[in-house]
């Protein structure tokens, strides 16, 4: 079986982050998303990957390479404009051959990993298989129906009404079947080839479709909400591991990672949390559920559940709390007023 990481697409929902980096790369618990979704996929015995890229096309080759570091083989597959996740299949088939295949949106977060869905078709073997779940509110998601027998009847993309509560969550078992069925539709309303309406179109000339329901954690990191969801979730996944340096007026207490390189001065440190490579930390409180970059500086301030990149200055600040602060930023007092320098589509919340 091949692989094919989507990680293309605009990312709209992520801005302004999104306009300086793929959302893939994002660091969760100091970590891009793309790599969770690539050991996913190695331990599930896969090999060949695919990659689909977009504009960020150089970033992401210079982040996984040629996947070696991850026990895989990636080629690249370019797709100069985002239109579907079945123009994706549809520009991968010289790399897909007639070889069975596992489609893996590469935004996703899903630490239980994609083995057993992955055994469970290689066993059973019907045209597709999808990973589902129960989500409250299904209007924004690929939504499927069961018929009695557990196999998959009908899908609809983000129904305004729908009839049943199980989503999609982006990991598609695919053999060669699909390709008929990405070759027959037609784009839909959003102008994009839509991956629920190939496999409507299987479901409809009588392939068998099955579902699979994922009980465990899962997210779709689009938005920066469920990336901060995320990294309460990861972060807890972390040994400790002290390899930077740490003074004897620091406490550190839980789990928390400190990255070689990193020093702490004089703070509390409550993990889960972990500090990067280069990082200092000073007259501080981190955590829980902190992740600092890398080349961060972070002093007298206390940053708690949140994110902030590599090489941005945090300082002298009484709490920054549930915030992603991008890379190369500075945060810091001003006096009596607010003072901000925004860029585009940026959300900031000040405390009255
Ligand atoms: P989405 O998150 O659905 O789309 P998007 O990246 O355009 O985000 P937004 O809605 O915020 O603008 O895409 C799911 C994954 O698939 C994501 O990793 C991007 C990727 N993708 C492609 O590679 N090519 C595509 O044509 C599309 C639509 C998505």
């Amino acid at each position: 079986m091949k692989a094919l990481v989507l990680a293309g697409g605009s990312g709209t929902r992520l801005r302004p982050l999104s306009h300086s980096m793929p959302k893939q790369l994002l660091p969760i618990a100091n970590k891009p998303v793309l790599e969770y979704a690539l050991e996913n996929i190695r331990a599930a015995g896969v090999r060949e990957v695919g990659v689909i890229v977009g504009q960020w096309a150089g970033e992401i080759a210079e982040a996984l390479g040629d996947g070696s570091r991850f026990g895989v083989r990636i080629t690249y597959i370019r797709q100069d404009r985002p239109l579907g996740l079945a123009h994706c299949v549809r520009l991968a088939r010289p790399f897909l051959r007639d070889d069975d295949f596992v489609l893996y949106l590469g935004d996703i977060v899903l630490p239980d990993g994609i083995t057993e869905a992955a055994a469970r078709f290689g066993h059973e073997r019907p045209a597709a298989h999808v990973m589902v779940r129960k989500v409250p509110d299904p209007r924004a998601f690929g939504v499927v129906e069961l018929d009695t027998g557990g196999r998959v009847s009908a899908l609809v993309e983000k129904p305004l009404r729908p009839r049943s509560d199980l989503a999609l969550i982006g990991v598609y078992f695919f053999t060669p079947a699909v390709h008929r069925a990405v070759a027959a539709i037609r784009p839909g309303t959003r102008g994009e080839l839509e991956i629920t309406d190939a496999l409507q179109w299987m479901v409809t000339s009588g392939a068998e479709v099955t579902a699979g329901e994922h009980d465990g954690y899962w997210q779709d990191t689009g938005t920066a909400d469920a990336v901060l969801d995320c990294n309460r979730r990861l972060l807890p996944t972390l040994h400790h591991t002290v390899r930077g340096e740490t003074d004897h007026l620091s406490v550190l207490d839980g789990p928390v990672t400190v990255e070689p390189g990193a020093r702490v001065i004089a703070s509390v440190i409550t993990g889960p949390a972990i500090i990067g490579a280069g990082t200092v930390v000073e007259h501080s409180r981190i955590g829980p559920f902190a992740s600092i970059g890398r080349d961060c500086v972070v002093r007298s301030t206390w940053v708690s559940d949140s994110i902030v990149l590599d090489g941005s200055t945090v300082a002298d600040l009484p709490r920054l709390h549930d915030s992603i602060i991008g890379r190369s930023a500075t945060v810091g007092p001003s006096g009596a007023h607010h003072r901000l320098l925004v860029g585009d589509h940026t959300r900031v919340q000040i405390a009255a």
